[in-house]
């Protein structure tokens, strides 16, 4: 896992970008995994400027979002479809057929999680995943006790899950109860992860996941046993990790071996 530690909210929006910007680069049909919630909020602000100043193209690109509240239409300001389309797609040149955001109404639950999987396949995998991380050490929804094998299901949110939420609806009474979420499984199977997170809210869950043991308690733990995953944290997130010297002094020295020669 590489980890890297930037100064604020806005260096780590701008960070993720970068590493998002390189993926759509190299490989502009990149199909790229997608989170919603208060932490990306930056990251697409920084796309949409690099689309806009700098020609980032999305024209290719396809996209499939990680989660979805069971109840709500896309129609609806709180819901993530809603979501994705303010931050980011109405703002860049992507094709809306390429666009898949779960659904929040959904008549056969079961036949839906495994047709929005098998569109995942049949896309060829998600190249980068982009990641959030809850209090509760939760990625997509996949709440403490998900199997970490888990696969696109509908799960109940936790009550704390459901009050931190509570922040961008009118009343608690509104946050749904259900989602409908990629599997931590699902997840794993991404090409590149990019998790990020900012504030001291998180730092506790942070250290937990990244230097903790691997638990099912806390899902992003299992990515530990990703092959490529990135973390990027601001100060305020990183400032219970163990090692962050050690990860700033590894970031700083990774380029190093561009210039090595054996004698
Ligand atoms: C959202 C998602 C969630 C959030 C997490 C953190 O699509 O999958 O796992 O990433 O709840 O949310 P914020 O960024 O609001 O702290």
């Amino acid at each position: 896992m590489e980890v890297i530690i930037t100064k604020d909210y806005d260096e780590m929006s701008k960070e993720a970008a970068k590493i998002i910007r390189e993926q759509i680069v190299s490989k502009p049909n990149s199909v790229l995994g997608l989170a919603t919630g208060g932490t990306p909020i930056g990251t697409y602000k920084e796309l949409v400027r690099m689309h806009k100043e700098e020609g980032l193209d999305f024209c290719k690109v396809v996209t499939f979002n990680l989660d979805e509240y069971i109840g709500l239409p896309p129609s609806h300001d709180q819901s993530y479809y809603y979501f994705m389309w303010e931050n980011l797609f109405k703002h860049v040149n992507i094709n809306p057929e390429n666009v898949h955001v779960p659904a929040g109404i959904i008549a056969d639950f079961e036949a839906y999680c495994n047709w929005y999987e098998e569109e995942i396949k049949k896309a060829g995998g998600i190249d980068l995943q982009l990641l959030g991380i809850g209090g509760d050490g939760h990625i997509a929804f996949n709440e403490p006790g998900s199997s970490l094998t888990s696969r696109t299901r509908i799960v109940t949110l936790f009550e704390q899950t459901r009050k931190d939420n509570a922040r961008f609806f009118k009343s608690i009474d509104e946050v749904p109860y259900f989602a409908i979420t990629m599997g931590v499984g699902t997840i794993m199977e991404a090409k590149k992860i990019l998790l990020i997170a900012n504030g001291k809210k998180k730092a506790k869950v942070v250290a937990e996941f990244i230097e903790g043991p691997i638990t099912s308690m806390i899902t992003a733990s299992v990515l530990q046993l990703h092959p490529n995953c990135t973390v990027v944290l601001d100060e305020e997130a990183a400032s219970e990790l163990k090692y962050a010297k050690e990860y700033r002094w590894m970031y700083e020295n990774k380029n190093r071996i561009k210039d090595f020669q054996f004698k």
